[in-house]
Formats: C-alpha cells, sequence, structure tokens
C-alpha cells in the first residue's frame, strides 16, 4: 500500500500556513506518498475529519492568509484518552506519518504522538516567533509588515495632531513583533515582555523627544508586557500603559490595539518561501523514515532537532536587534 501522511494546521493560525500545506501534499505525491488533510488541528483527529488530498485541493491556495485546513486549540488532545483516540483514528486509516504545523503547543501534542510511535515531522509557524531552533517562524513576517502598515498609517495622523499613539501588538510571552516592526517603524518607545520597563522612565523619554523638537511619538506595546504595578494580568496593558502617559505628561495621547489584522492576509514572500523550503525538507524526511523532528532555518541553513530538544529550549531575543532598538528609539 502506498505510504500515507497526514498533515494539520494547529494553534493560531499564521500567514504561510496554506504554502506550507501545498508543498506537503505536492511533495508527497512527488515522493510516491498519498497525502491525508486532517481537518481542525488535534481535535479534528480525534474526532476523525480527515481526506485524502489531491494536487488539485491545494491549487490557488499558496497567497491565501489563514489555513485551508483550519485550525483550533484542543483541550482533549491534551488528555491520554484523546491523544488514544487520535491514534486510533491515524491507524484506523493508516496513516503512520504525520505533519504538524503550528507552535510549541502543538509540538508538545506531536510529541504524544511521536512517542506513540508515529513519524511526525513538526514545521513552525506562528506570527510570535516564539519557537527556539529557528531564526523565524512562518507568519512572523507577514505579521510584522502587517503592523507596520498600520504603524504607517498611524504616524500620518499622529503627526497631523501632534499626539501621542500608543499601539499595542501581539506576542503573549514575545516582543518579536514589537522589536521588529518597532525598529522598522521608527517607534520613540518599545515594550516588551522580555525586558522590564519603568512607566515613568517612559514619560521623561517622551517628554525629553518632544523639548527636543519631536511633535508626536509612537510606543509600541507587546500584549504580553506587564501591568503597570509588575502584575501580569489578561486585560490589555496599552489601556494602564496610554492612559498613564496622558496624565503624566498631559500630552493628547490614543491607543490602538491592532489585535487580529495582525495575523490575517497574504504571506509576505519571506514567508511563503519558508513555508515551501521547510514543508518539502519535512516530507523528504517522512520519506527518509525519520521522526520527532522540529525543522527550522537557521542562518538561512534548514536544521531538524528533535521534538523534545526543541520544546526544552527558550526563544532568545535577538539582541543585536533590541540593542539597535536602544539606539534608535528612546528606550
Ligand atoms: O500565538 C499567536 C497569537 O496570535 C498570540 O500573539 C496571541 O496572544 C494569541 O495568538 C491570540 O489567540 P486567539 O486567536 O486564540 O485569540
Amino acid at each position: 500500500m502506498t505510504k500515507r501522511v497526514g498533515v494539520l494546521t494547529s494553534g493560531g493560525d499564521a500567514p504561510g500556513m496554506n504554502a506550507a500545506v501545498r508543498t506537503v501534499v505536492r511533495a508527497a505525491l512527488h515522493f510516491n506518498m498519498e497525502p491525508w488533510g486532517i481537518y481542525r488541528g488535534y481535535h479534528g483527529l480525534i474526532h476523525g475529519e480527515l481526506e485524502p488530498l489531491t494536487d488539485r485541493s491545494v491549487s490557488g491556495v499558496i497567497q491565501r492568509g489563514g489555513t485551508i485546513l483550519k485550525s483550533a486549540r484542543s483541550d482533549e488532545f491534551r488528555t491520554k484518552e484523546g491523544q488514544s483516540k487520535a491514534l486510533d483514528v491515524l491507524a484506523k486509516h493508516e496513516i503512520d506519518s504525520l505533519v504538524v504545523i503550528g507552535g510549541d503547543g502543538s509540538f508538545k501534542g506531536a510529541l504524544a504522538l511521536a512517542e506513540a510511535g508515529v513519524n511526525v515531522i513538526c514545521i513552525p509557524a506562528t506570527i510570535d516567533n516564539d519557537i527556539a531552533c529557528t531564526d523565524y517562524s512562518i507568519g512572523f513576517d507577514t505579521a510584522v509588515n502587517n503592523v507596520l502598515d498600520a504603524v504607517n498609517k498611524l504616524r500620518d495622523t499622529a503627526a497631523s495632531h501632534e499626539r501621542v499613539y500608543v499601539v499595542e501588538v501581539m506576542g503573549r510571552d514575545s516582543g518579536y513583533i514589537a522589536l521588529y516592526s518597532g525598529i522598522a517603524g521608527g517607534a520613540d518607545v518599545i515594550l516588551i515582555p522580555e525586558v522590564p520597563y519603568d512607566v515613568d522612565q517612559v514619560c521623561g523619554q517622551i517628554v525629553q523627544a518632544n523639548e527636543a523638537g519631536k511633535t508626536y511619538n509612537i510606543v509600541i506595546v507587546a500584549e504580553g508586557v506587564k501591568s503597570i504595578s509588575g502584575a501580569s494580568g489578561k486585560t490589555s496593558p496599552s489601556f494602564e500603559i496610554g492612559n498613564y502617559i496622558a496624565e503624566k505628561t498631559g500630552y493628547d495621547t490614543r491607543i490602538t490595539i491592532l489585535g487580529h489584522i495582525q495575523r490575517g492576509g497574504s504571506p509576505t514572500v519571506r514567508d511563503s518561501l519558508l513555508a515551501s523550503k521547510l514543508a518539502y525538507h519535512a516530507v523528504e524526511l517522512i520519506y527518509q523514515g525519520k521522526t520527532n523532528k522540529v525543522l527550522g532555518e537557521v542562518n538561512q541553513a534548514v536544521t531538524s532537532f528533535d521534538v523534545d530538544y526543541a520544546l526544552a529550549q527558550e526563544k532568545q531575543l535577538n539582541l543585536d536587534m533590541y540593542h539597535l532598538a536602544t539606539v534608535l528609539s528612546a528606550i
């Protein structure tokens, strides 16, 4: 029987996931394997939502954001019962290999399947870029470009009204989107979860910049930064920070939360190429009988690490970029 390869997307969607799915399908056919699409991530796997895919199933999707396979976060899959149901579905459909496209939560699920004997290869896709063992994850570049587009627009109105604009961007525990978009968007202040901040110092820097001739300011806040009091809560930190800046400096201040718009849209060239490259290597590894790997790209070369090793690593902030931000902005 022809070897069957399943593919699923899991966790928050990321632009470029479709490019990866498309390549998995076409590479599988190239290696004479049968590609199967699993819908709604691990939730769909548990509930038997899967079907064979053909070359045509993935035509016209490379430029589309989101994921044609849908995505979900599954609490059930975190349980032994859920995992055992998923294994039964794979066995019933004679699928012994799986490409998992998602973030580290998805890779934890993949590890459980690998330990149960499924050949699993993981591809990092999350706008947060919080996965170790790869320089960039699929979707990050598009998200940063989305943020940059918004910041450039906000700059027009900030300059016209001579205001402070506080812009909250995504990144649950990671400052990558804030840092990169802040540098590219010329932000005066960039606040990220990895580095504690002092809000009075932030106000002081804004005042100092304005006394030196600036007439408006852009402050980028990652959603994962702690509140002013230091607590990490569920509410958006940008409201508290923006209101504090307004009160303390007396400057007219506006707060914008960019939200899920950051996750949509056509993938950039960089994300499409990264997705295509990693997905091809994933299928090639499966063809070679390899398993239990997280793929990545480090210094433009494709790398692969054992899933448990990759999960144990902590993604490091790019310190060169952080230094650059401190030189270019007020932080
Ligand atoms: O992990 C990607 C991400 O977009 C985070 O930046 C954000 O905190 C989270 O997902 C939002 O999740 P949801 O789409 O479930 O609201």
